[in-house]
């Protein structure tokens, strides 16, 4: 009895061990996501209609910078909406699947009232998901994430399962928000910045390591 009993234990000692090991190693992020291949023309840059791209927008070693003014024009003549300079991602427009959006960004201090990142499309509503700095918070909407993100390189992750219904928020790599989706029939990521309410006079965002992932 006391060999098969010990037998029996080191079997359950080692399947704990391997658990272990597999939860430590699985990284939502990264588990069953393919890189999409990007390249510039897979970014176009929304900017005031009446300046000229280099006017509101920087590509240096690797680093997108985008800024705007609060009183500058909207992205098109016809456009209603506060004045944006922001990278819109095409040719991964979706409508089904588990999707994510990696990148690291950047917000300098003073610039608030903007949103940072969104995710296009949804029923009844402009966005499935937008992260906005208000006051030096970084927020989902108006509800807050992350105190302190002026003047420091973050990484984020918004995974989008259509199926589920769900979006997921990472900062870092730790998961800071799960929240329901707002339907609609077609996706995209966008990000840079795109004045919101109380904006101020100066708004601006860097981005670099942009990656589109799709779950295969
Ligand atoms: C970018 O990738 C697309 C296919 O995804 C390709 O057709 C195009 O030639 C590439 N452009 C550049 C500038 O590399
Ligand atoms: C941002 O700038 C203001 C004014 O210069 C300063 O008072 C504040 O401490 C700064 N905040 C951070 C997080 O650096
Ligand atoms: C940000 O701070 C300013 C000045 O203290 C304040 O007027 C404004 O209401 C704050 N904005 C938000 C969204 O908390």
């Amino acid at each position: 009895m006391g060999y098969s009993c010990f037998v029996l234990a080191l079997f359950y000692i080692v399947l704990l061990h391997l658990c272990t090991q597999r939860a430590k190693g699985a990284d939502p992020t990264a588990a069953g996501f393919t890189s999409l291949p990007l390249n510039s023309s897979n970014f176009v840059i929304q900017r005031p209609y009446d300046l000229p791209q280099s006017a509101r927008y920087s590509f240096i070693n690797g680093v997108h910078r985008l800024w705007v003014y609060s009183t500058d024009k909207p992205h098109s003549p016809t456009s209603k909406t506060k004045p944006r300079t922001e990278i819109r991602i095409v040719g991964y427009d979706y409508s089904s699947g588990v999707w994510q959006f990696e990148g690291h960004g950047f917000v300098p201090n003073g610039t608030t009232g903007v949103c940072v990142m969104q995710l296009f499309g949804a029923y009844g509503h402009a966005t499935t998901l937008m992260m906005r700095v208000y006051n030096g918070t970084l927020t989902y909407y108006r509800t807050p994430i992350i105190l302190d993100i002026y003047d420091r390189w973050f990484r984020l992750n918004v995974i989008h399962d259509v199926g589920a219904g769900e979006v997921w928020v990472f900062i870092d790599g730790v998961l800071k928000l799960k929240a329901p989706d707002h339907g609609g029939a077609s996706h995209y990521f966008k990000c840079g910045v795109y004045a919101q309410d109380k904006d101020s006079n100066y708004m601006e965002s860097h981005w670099k390591g942009i990656k589109v992932l799709k779950k295969m």
